[in-house]
Formats: C-alpha cells, sequence, structure tokens
C-alpha cells in the first residue's frame, strides 16, 4: 500500500483530534499493509479516499474522555471500525448501484460488481484479523455482533423497499442497524480499550447511537436534497429504490386520512419516475416535513448530550457535544 493521504479535508469539528487521526492512519495502512497482489488495486481504491473520519475520530476521544488516553489498542480498533465502516460502504453502493462516492468513482462503477463483492470481502477480513490479534478478545467478539447489526438492518431494508406504507416505527429500525449500532461500537471500544469500566463505556456508547440515529436523518435529507459536488456520492439513490425515509413518512402521515391514498400512489410514481420524484421532494419542503424530519435529529442530539450527564465537564465533553451539534448541520 502507498502512503495514506494527509488528513486534508478533515470537518473543522475533528481538527482537535488531527493528530490522533493522522496514527490512526498509520495504523490503518499498517493493517492493509499485506493485501495479496491481485487485491492491490481494488484495494487501494477504497482507501486512498478517505472521508471525514467521524467514527475514528469518536472512538479516540471516547478513549480520552474514559481518561486512558488513545493507547495502542485503541489506535488499532479505532482503525478496525474505520475499515469495516468502509467495507459497508463498498457493499452499499453495490446495493444502491452507486457511481460516485468521497467525490471518486465507487468500486462497482470502475471495476464491476463481481470485483467489489471481493474487495469489501478483503477489508472485512482484515478488520477481523487486527482485532483477533489484540490480546483482549472484546473487540472480536463485539464487533462481530455489530456487523451482524449491520448487515440485518440493510437486509430489512431490502425486505421492506417499495413500501410506501412503511411506518416511522420500521425506519427507525433499519437505521439503528445499519447506522447507529457501529457509531455505539465505536465510542464503546475506544473506551473499553481505554481501561474505561462497563458503566462509562455503555455511556458513551449510548451517546453514540443517538448520533448515530440523527446521522442517518440527516443522511436521508440529504440524499433528498443536498448537492452532489458537495456531498461527494451519488444521491437521490433513496426515491428511486423505493426506500421511504423519515421525511415522505412524515409527509404521509401528516395529511388529513382522505388524501392518504393519493400520496402512496405519488410516492409509488415517484420510485420509476424522476419528474415526479423532484415534484415530491418540493412537497416534502413545502409542507414542513424535512423540518419536522430535521427536529426528529435535533432530538436525537438532544438525547445525545443528555447522555453524556455523568461525563465530568472539560475539553473532551466540549467536543463531545460539538460533534454531535456539526452532526445536524453537516452538508456532506
Ligand atoms: C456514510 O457515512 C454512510 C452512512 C452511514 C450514511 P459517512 O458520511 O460517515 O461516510 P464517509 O466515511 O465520511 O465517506
Ligand atoms: C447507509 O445507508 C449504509 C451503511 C450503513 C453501509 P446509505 O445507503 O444511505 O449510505 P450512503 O448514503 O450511500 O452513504
Ligand atoms: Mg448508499
Ligand atoms: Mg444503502
Ligand atoms: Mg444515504
Amino acid at each position: 500500500m502507498g502512503p495514506l493521504p494527509a488528513a486534508a479535508d478533515l470537518p473543522l469539528v475533528l481538527e482537535p483530534l488531527r493528530e490522533d487521526l493522522e496514527r490512526v492512519g498509520g495504523r490503518y495502512a499498517e493493517i492493509l499493509s499485506d493485501v495479496g497482489a491481485e487485491s492491490r488495486d481494488l484495494v487501494e481504491q477504497a482507501a486512498r479516499f478517505t472521508g471525514k473520519r467521524l467514527r475514528p475520530a469518536l472512538t479516540c476521544l471516547a478513549a480520552r474522555a474514559a481518561g486512558g488516553g488513545v493507547n495502542d489498542d485503541v489506535l488499532t480498533v479505532a482503525a478496525v471500525v474505520e475499515l469495516i465502516h468502509t467495507a459497508t460502504l463498498v457493499h452499499d453502493d453495490i446495493l444502491d448501484g452507486a457511481e460516485v462516492r468521497r467525490q471518486v468513482a465507487t468500486l462497482n462503477a470502475r471495476f464491476g460488481e463481481q470485483a467489489a463483492v471481493l474487495a469489501g470481502d478483503v477489508l472485512f477480513s482484515k478488520a477481523y484479523r487486527a482485532a483477533a490479534w489484540l490480546a483482549d478478545p472484546f473487540a472480536s467478539r463485539y464487533l462481530s455482533d455489530v456487523v451482524g447489526e449491520v448487515l440485518e438492518g440493510e437486509i430489512f431494508q431490502d425486505l421492506v423497499a417499495r413500501s410506501a406504507d412503511l411506518d416511522e416505527s420500521s425506519y427507525r429500525r433499519i437505521i439503528r442497524g445499519k447506522t447507529a449500532a457501529l457509531y455505539e461500537a465505536a465510542l464503546h471500544v475506544g473506551a473499553h480499550y481505554a481501561g474505561a469500566p462497563l458503566s462509562m463505556a455503555s455511556m458513551l456508547g449510548a451517546y453514540g447511537h443517538h448520533l448515530g440515529m440523527a446521522f442517518q436523518i440527516v443522511d436521508d435529507r440529504l440524499d433528498l436534497t443536498g448537492r452532489e459536488a458537495e456531498v461527494g456520492k451519488t444521491l437521490g439513490r433513496d426515491l428511486g429504490e423505493g426506500k421511504t425515509t423519515l421525511p415522505v413518512i412524515l409527509w404521509r402521515e401528516g395529511l388529513p386520512e382522505a388524501r392518504r391514498p393519493e400520496a402512496l400512489e405519488r410516492i409509488r410514481r415517484a420510485w420509476s419516475d424522476a419528474q415526479e420524484a423532484r415534484a415530491l421532494c418540493r412537497d416534502l419542503e413545502a409542507s414542513g416535513a424535512l423540518a419536522r424530519a430535521d427536529q426528529a435529529a435535533q432530538r436525537e442530539v438532544e438525547q445525545a448530550r443528555a447522555a453524556l450527564a455523568g461525563l465530568s465537564a472539560g475539553p473532551e465533553r466540549t467536543q463531545l457535544e460539538q460533534i454531535a451539534d456539526y452532526i445536524l448541520s453537516r452538508t456532506r
């Protein structure tokens, strides 16, 4: 593997963690350093273009908040969490038929779907191996369960795709699995490997859970209204793939009973008709449904902040609070 790029376009809120993230980047490259010649091009494509690095930043911050600091094991689990995240993105882009990720071509677009499936598997295998070599088996045991939860979220999402009448509790079940579980884990493992007791790791994990819920609600809003050039990935696929997300659910439920059948028809038409999809997006905005989805994300952020009540005041707690607020205003 060639050297990883410097953490150039880090979100401002993660600047204080730049040094930690550069060390995590080094560990990430080490973990991938022995990929076979056959998969090197593929894995480099996935690893060279870094994202926002929120999850490994949170792992390091949890370790600092827990008092133990960013030791060698924390670096490894932070890199493992980011590898797992990247592997799920590689597979997600196949499932979603996405062409752009982190401002460049997806693996499926560049090398084809079959190669991308295998590249995602290589990343998972490297992540599991790195975790397995830690003296404390906690990460291996816990993260393998978490990957199971992510997959269950994705599978459930697929099972209920093209349900115009999807309800909010099913939507929440999907995002809890596919996104919030890994955010929760990112903090929990960071605190654990910094030597924190279970109560502290769970408290930080609870913050991560709510942060992850808010993160995906915002992501789903960006899929409807974001600018692809800024977000850096293919957008608009949720509606096109029949994925009913929170703004659509809140819009449909906000209509008087008599107009619901017509709303279901409009949602179904938006799955295959781009013009209908654009018209629906305008109505989501005009009806206040987008704003209500933002409020739901805001409530998750408030719960994330509330989960930190037991943490003593200090720079780490302030940074965790700032990251929670950043999640709401992010544009990429
Ligand atoms: C994208 O996550 C996947 C979701 C859970 C929506 P990020 O937005 O954190 O992706 P990168 O790592 O910054 O590219
Ligand atoms: C999150 O869902 C996927 C994973 C947790 C892997 P999305 O499908 O919305 O993620 P993006 O928008 O492609 O990043
Ligand atoms: Mg996707
Ligand atoms: Mg997806
Ligand atoms: Mg999305």
